[in-house]
C-alpha cells in the first residue's frame, strides 16, 4: 500500500505483527470484552460496579459515550458511565480519576477500560502513520487495597503547545465533517512523528522518576517498568535512563503495535500473567500521547 519494508519497520519500531477490528465492530465491542474479563477477575459482579470510565480517542460516536454503550452491555445497571479522552496516556489518566474517587469515598468498585481502535483512523496512505497502530482493549477494576499496596503515587501532565504533533484534524467542532474534509483525508491522524519521538525519550524518564520520588521509594526500588508500548527506542531510552535491566521491561509491541491508550493495561496484565510481576513488587507505569499528554505512576503489586 506504501513505499516500505519490514526491515525499516522493525528496526525502526519494533513492531512484528498488529490486530486489526473487524470492519463490522467499534470500540465499545472491544471495550466491553475487556470489561467482562476484569469484572470476572476481580470476583465482582455487574451489580457491584458504581462508575465506568472508558478512555478512547476511538469512541464508536461522539456521543453517547462508549462507556454508557458498556454500561448497557455489560448490564452494570448501579453505574454512572463517561468516557475520557487523554490520547496514549488514557489509562494512567483514567487510573488517577479512579483512584481519587476510591480515596474520597465517592466511589467503591470503578471499571476503568482504555480501548481504541486506531485502524479506523488510519490512513493506510500515509507511511509515517500507518505501519505503527493496532487495535485492542485492556481493564481493571479498582477499589480501595490495604495501605501500602496498590497505588503509591500517580502524577499526569499535559503540554498544550504540542497539541498539532498528533491531530485528527476534521470531524469535531472546528472541522465538521464535509465533502472537502473527506476528499482531503482529514478525518485520518496525522502525525508529526519525530517531534513526538523527541518529546517522548524525555518524558519517560522525568515522568518515572518523579513518581518514584514521590512515592518515597528509590529508583533501586523498582522491580519492574510497564511503559507505553508506541516504539522499541522509546522504551529502551527510558530503560537505560532508569538504569533497569531488559529483563525488567515488558515489552510486547511487537505483536501488538501501538494500542494507544490500550498499550499499558495490556502489557500489564500479560506481564502479571507470565509471572514477571508478583506480589509486592513495586512496578512502575508511564506513558505519554497526543494533547501532549504524559501519565506516571508507582504501584505495589498486590492481588
Ligand atoms: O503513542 C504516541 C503516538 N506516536 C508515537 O509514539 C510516535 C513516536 N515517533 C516514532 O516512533 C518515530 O518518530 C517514527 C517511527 C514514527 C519515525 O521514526 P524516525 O526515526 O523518527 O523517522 P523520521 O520521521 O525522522 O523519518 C526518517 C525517514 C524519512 O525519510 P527521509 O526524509 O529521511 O528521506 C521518512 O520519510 O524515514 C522515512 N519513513 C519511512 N520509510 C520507510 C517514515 N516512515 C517510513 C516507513 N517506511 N513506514
Amino acid at each position: 500500500m506504501v513505499d516500505t519494508n519490514d526491515e525499516w519497520i522493525q528496526s525502526r519500531t519494533g513492531i512484528k505483527e498488529r490486530r486489526i477490528l473487524d470492519k463490522d465492530k467499534a470500540t465499545s465491542y472491544m471495550a466491553m470484552e475487556a470489561g467482562k474479563k476484569a469484572i470476572k477477575d476481580s470476583g465482582l459482579s455487574s451489580e457491584d460496579i458504581d462508575l465506568i470510565i472508558v478512555t478512547t480517542v476511538t469512541p464508536d460516536m461522539a456521543f453517547p459515550s462508549t462507556a454508557c454503550l458498556v454500561q448497557r452491555d455489560l448490564e452494570c445497571e448501579n453505574a454512572a458511565a463517561f468516557d475520557l479522552e487523554a490520547a496514549c496516556s488514557g489509562f494512567i489518566y483514567g487510573l488517577s480519576v479512579a483512584y481519587g474517587y476510591v480515596k474520597a469515598g465517592i466511589y467503591k468498585n470503578i471499571l476503568l477500560i482504555s480501548a481504541d481502535a486506531l485502524s479506523k483512523i488510519t490512513d493506510f496512505t500515509d507511511r509515517n502513520t500507518c505501519v505503527l497502530f493496532g487495535d485492542g482493549a485492556g481493564a481493571a477494576v479498582i477499589s480501595e487495597v490495604k495501605e501500602n499496596t496498590g497505588v503509591l503515587s500517580i502524577d499526569i501532565g499535559a503540554d498544550g503547545k504540542g497539541a498539532d504533533y498528533l491531530t485528527q484534524p476534521a470531524g469535531g467542532s472546528k472541522m465538521p465533517a464535509s465533502k472537502e474534509t473527506v476528499e482531503n483525508r482529514l478525518h485520518y491522524i496525522n502525525m508529526e512523528g519525530n517531534g513526538v519521538f523527541k518529546f517522548a525519550v524525555k518524558i519517560m524518564g522525568d515522568a518515572s522518576k518523579k513518581v518514584v520520588s514521590e512515592s518515597g521509594l528509590e529508583l533501586s526500588d523498582i522491580d519492574y517498568l510497564v511503559p507505553h508500548q508506541a516504539n522499541i527506542r522509546i522504551i529502551n531510552s527510558a530503560r537505560k535512563r532508569l538504569k533497569l535491566d531488559k529483563d525488567k521491561v515488558y515489552v510486547n509491541l511487537d505483536k501488538y503495535g501501538n494500542m494507544s491508550s490500550a498499550s499499558i493495561p495490556v502489557a500489564l496484565d500479560e506481564a502479571v500473567k507470565e509471572g514477571k510481576i508478583k506480589n509486592n513488587d513495586n512496578v512502575i507505569l508511564v506513558g505519554f500521547g497526543g494533547g501532549l499528554t504524559w501519565g506516571s505512576c508507582v504501584i505495589k503489586w498486590s492481588k
